[in-house]
């Protein structure tokens, strides 16, 4: 008999080949950045993982690629000690002073042990900007991990650890590499690439959460979380350049070290390099910091070590830091300049944010000239003045921000910066900013700021991404009087365009087949386009989702808004407010011909048809093509729907071997009975008989 603490052995193997399998992929995917199968594949396989391992609990692994997401919020984190302790570095602001270091290490073995040292080798990394982590595995398997804090006592973030791609719940063991050891226990840097952090802000913006200020506190926040739920969806990346206590393996040296945990599945940075000597290092840290800019991620400097573990032991640690080695810092991105004025910028929803006008100055390698003061209680809190030396700094692709005033190159009678009392574009008078608002906002919906954000937004590329349709394009048609609302667009006529200034005939042709061609965007995409605020790409598809069509969710009240999990009041209350103010928009739009495609319903995870939505079915019997868990996951793959209850609504019953009173009961209610070669067939032919 198999039951719930007995699984039969195919379900077994079955979870088995399952987690050998995603395990794989999501090492192709995270650790190797080269994936072998589509995001849905992987869904699915994960889907079919999870239905087993609730039809059999006792297949429960700590390991399983199950166990990265669901774990519960936790009240305050344990502590979590480091033995060796996480040290921290030493830092060289120029090459000058990385010779002094040189210098210092060889004078200390000779004064300490007589030993001449003549020259030795160094390995030179990347020195990202995250947080410091350490990731203990046992027998191969991931066991616990924590944050650096002091060096000696940091946070037990284990489960959080738990939710990042890159690090293996289970060591790997590739071609060639020796078997993890008993004990491991490895320390790295916990980060956020650039183009993730860039989409995680341009998310926040539209959810309108307050961004990060860089890719640092969005990695070091995102992972000090109490809910893992929250870490799992932040896009976090880990690499290893360290290690603290190992049993049953020994390494000789920092290199052999990050030749070695790639073969585990440990994500090590490629750009390390063993150096011969210390000039050939920085010539190495020099090659880095050319390639700073085009660096998927933020590199703050240069870390070089020497190589040899045994010379390490013998240079020991001063204070907290090794004299093995030191941070060749890179210049910040961050540079001092003169604020010479203010401009008051209105977003598309008529958010009003202040911008400093600056002298023009060069911060890491792009020239700045504007920076966002984000809104007033920044302004205040900062108290920019027009005059002021401030700081100013580039994270990311963030729009480059003022950091800090230095006081002391006030001149004298600067005045307070004020918000204007009334829109800067059209006049109107700004109300009192609502309570818990950080943002005043221009209430005139014909603003023209208003208006051209607006269908510059329409126009976008993660919208209806209409080419040729650009900033100063839309600037001269608002202007023009040509386009008040989006609908406009569709009305414009080929000539017209062609006879407005710096217009070529053909841009202007090319112009209305891109029109023509963004008549027929996704539902979620054109609920996106409308610009209702909070929602964002994910949410105008959640809502497409649910709603299937444009007329439904206009008139979905705020109730049945708040049924949809993830839309809580604030965004029920933003989609009825927006489609009671301006259904005429979302009317025009239709009226000219715009028709929003609806999902094809219930989407399937292999982005075709669904060819069994709408049928539901029931199991019975055993199976012996599949684990009922696979067949479970196949039929919701197809869109086709599994309940442990018969009843006249049932489509179909699946009966496998010995099924039990279920068949006849199928019979008596006139429910169709697939046996199982039927049954796999119309899987295989993605056909219902
Ligand atoms: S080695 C001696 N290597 O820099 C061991 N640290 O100031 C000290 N960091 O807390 C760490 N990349 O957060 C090391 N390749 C790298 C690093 C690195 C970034 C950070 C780490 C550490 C801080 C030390």
């Amino acid at each position: 008999m198999s039951g719930p603490e007995n699984p039969p052995k195919s379900a077994a193997d079955r979870a088995a080949k399952l987690r050998q399998t995603l395990d794989l992929h999501n090492h192709r995917y995270y650790v190797l950045d080269d994936p072998l199968v589509s995001d849905a594949e992987y869904d699915s396989l994960l889907r079919e993982l999870q239905a087993l391992e609730a039809d059999h609990p006792a297949l429960a692994d700590p390991a399983s690629p199950t166990r990265r997401v669901g774990a519960p919020p936790l009240e305050a984190f344990e502590v979590f000690l480091h033995d060796p302790p996480m040290l921290s570095l030493e830092n060289a602001v120029d090459e000058e002073e990385v010779r002094e270091f040189g210098e210092r290490a060889k004078r200390y073995l000779r004064q300490t042990f007589d030993r001449e040292l003549e020259a030795c080798a160094y390995v030179v990394e990347p020195k990202l900007d995250g947080l410091a982590v350490e990731l203990v595995y046992r027998d191969g398997l991931f066991v616990s991990g924590g944050t650096r804090g002091d060096g000696v006592r940091g946070e037990d973030v284990t489960q959080n650890l738990r939710t990042v791609g890159a690090v293996p719940l289970r060591l790997r063991r590739e071609e060639g590499a020796p078997p993890p050891p008993a004990l491991l226990s490895v320390r790295g840097e916990v980060f956020m690439r650039l183009e993730a952090f860039g989409r995680l802000n341009r998310a926040r913006r539209e959810a309108e959460e307050p961004p990060f200020a860089n890719p640092r506190n969005a990695a070091a926040g995102s992972l000090r979380q109490l809910d893992p739920a929250i870490t799992a969806s932040r896009p976090l990346d880990i690499y290893l350049y360290g290690v603290g206590r190992t049993e049953g393996i020994e390494f000789e040296s920092q290199s052999a070290l990050l030749g070695a945990l790639p073969g585990w599945g440990l994500p090590v940075n490629p750009e390390w390099r063993r150096c011969t000597d210390l000039e050939e290092a920085l010539a190495r840290s020099r090659e880095l910091l050319e390639g700073r800019e085009k660096a998927p991620y933020e590199m703050d400097g240069a870390v070089i070590k020497v190589d040899a573990f045994e010379l390490q032991r013998d240079l020991g640690v001063k204070s907290r830091a090794p004299r093995w080695a030191i941070a060749r810092k890179f210049p910040p991105k961050q540079e001092t300049t003169v604020v010479e004025d203010f401009v008051v910028q209105v977003g598309r929803t008529g958010a009003l944010t202040p911008v400093a006008l600056l002298r023009p100055v060069r911060v890491g390698g792009v020239e700045v000239s504007r920076a966002t003061l984000h809104n007033e209680d920044e302004v205040a809190k900062k108290d920019v003045r027009k005059g002021d030396t401030v700081v100013v700094q580039r994270a990311g692709d963030v729009i480059p921000e003022v950091v800090a005033v230095i006081l002391k190159k006030r001149p004298k009678g600067a005045r307070k910066f004020k918000m204007p009392k009334e829109c800067p574009v059209c006049k109107t008078e700004v109300p009192p900013r609502p309570e818990g608002e950080i943002v005043s906002r221009c209430p005139n919906p014909k603003c023209p700021a208003v208006v051209r954000e607006g269908i510059r937004h329409f126009a976008s590329r993660r919208a209806l991404d209409i080419e040729g349709l650009g900033e100063k394009l839309v600037n001269q048609l608002v202007d023009s009087g040509m386009v008040s609302e989006p609908a406009d667009l569709f009305a414009l006529e080929r000539d017209a365009l062609a006879a407005m200034e710096r217009m070529a005939e053909k841009s202007a042709e090319n112009l209305i087949a891109a029109l023509e061609e963004a008549k027929r965007p996704s539902l979620a995409r054109f609920l996106f386009a409308l610009g209702i605020r909070h929602v964002g790409e994910h949410l105008a598809e959640v809502l497409a989702d649910r709603f299937g069509g444009v007329d439904a969710l206009a008139e979905a009240g705020r109730e049945a808004l708040e049924e949809v999990p993830e839309v809580g009041p604030q965004v029920a209350e933003s989609v009825s407010s927006f489609f009671a103010d301006y259904r005429t928009v979302v009317d025009n739009l239709l009226a000219a011909g715009v028709r929003p495609a609806a999902p094809e319903r219930p989407s399937s995870p292999e982005g075709g048809a669904a060819p069994f939505a709408g049928k539901t079915f029931v199991l019975t019997g055993t199976l012996s093509a599949r684990p009922r868990s696979a067949a479970k996951a196949a039929i919701e793959a197809l869109g086709g729907r599994v309940s442990g209850s018969l009843s006249k609504k049932t489509d179909f019953v699946v009966a496998g071997e010995s099924p039990g009173s279920k068949l006849a009961k199928a019979e008596s209610l006139g429910v169709a009975v697939l046996d199982e070669a039927a049954f796999e067939k119309a899987l295989a032919a993605k056909k219902l008989p």
